[in-house]
């Protein structure tokens, strides 16, 4: 099966990449897309997590050291949405180095599972994952409207160039309007790259992360879900109409209570 490989890479940690993989992820799911999911971090993944997948009998350490296959540890948590966890064992991880893994192998391996690979690459510079990187893979910058978050996310693009690895552009996350905050169009204007979506700051995005769900299920017409299934339409080539909250009924059903409007209508 031919995949997509699309990376999802910030420079700085806690800018909500493992969020956005998996929000994104759910989003691709509705366009009917399979989606497989990994996070290449291999001492701190909370992709496990945050999917709601707690304590796998099969992780990506058992392949790294047992000599498992990736097929043993690929788990389908949704229709069509399936996830390779990382592992959280200290004990096993002594037992792997990190600079000899082939990400490569196991990239190629777990997209056969799917039509799009997301990829949650941790903070920092590693050497060995973005050598690992299959041909053809798509980054998404992510980062927030603070100085230190985009100078982080322009370290990380200038790596990506030398490497010859395609940034598609950038995705403004927990956005809020704030006046000592960098603005859209000054990122926009430091990165040197599009701007592919502004995702607001918003706490109903980890409320139904706390509930293994994603925001785009829960809350359907909130801005934050739109947000994400109007980049997911935007990757994917396909169209995507914002849902609206439904005013008009929320305004009849309040009418109906004080008496303005007969009940069943
Ligand atoms: N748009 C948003 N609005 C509000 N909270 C958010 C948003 N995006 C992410 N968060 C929250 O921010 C926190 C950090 O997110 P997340 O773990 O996805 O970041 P990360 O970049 O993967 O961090 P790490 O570097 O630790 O891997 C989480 O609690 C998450 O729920
Ligand atoms: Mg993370």
């Amino acid at each position: 099966m031919m995949s997509r490989f699309i990376a999802i890479a910030s420079g700085k940690g806690g800018v909500g990449r493992t969020s956005l993989t998996f929000n994104l992820g759910v989003a691709m799911s509705l366009f009917g897309e399979k989606i497989v999911m990994l996070d290449l971090d291999l001492v701190m993944a909370n992709l496990d997590v945050i999917t709601g997948l707690l304590n796998p009998d099969v992780t990506l350490h058992d392949v790294l050291v047992r000599d498992q296959s990736i097929e043993d540890c690929v788990y389908e948590i949704e229709n069509d949405i399936r996830v390779i966890p990382t592992g959280i064992h200290f004990e096993t991880l002594k037992h792997i180095n990190p600079n000899y893994i082939s990400w490569n192998k196991i990239i190629q391996e777990g997209s056969e599972y799917g039509d799009v690979f997301l990829m949650d690459i941790p903070a920092g510079i590693n050497a060995n994952i973005f050598d690992g990187l299959p041909e053809g893979t798509e980054v998404l910058l992510l980062t927030n409207s603070t100085m230190p978050s985009v100078a982080d996310a322009l370290k990380i693009k200038i790596l990506f160039s030398e490497l010859d690895i395609d940034v598609l552009g950038f995705v403004l996350n927990m956005w809020y309007d704030d006046k000592f905050l960098l603005s859209p169009n000054e990122i926009e204007a430091i990165l040197e790259v599009p701007l592919m979506s502004t995702i607001p700051y918003d706490r109903e995005l980890e409320r139904a992360l706390a509930m293994g769900r994603s925001v785009v299920e829960v809350n359907q017409s909130s801005p934050t879900s739109n947000a994400i299934m109007q980049l997911a339409a935007d990757l994917l080539g396909k169209n995507y109409k914002p849902i609206e909250p439904d005013k008009q009924s929320i305004l009849n059903r309040l009418k109906k209570f004080v008496g303005l409007l007969p009940e069943g209508k």
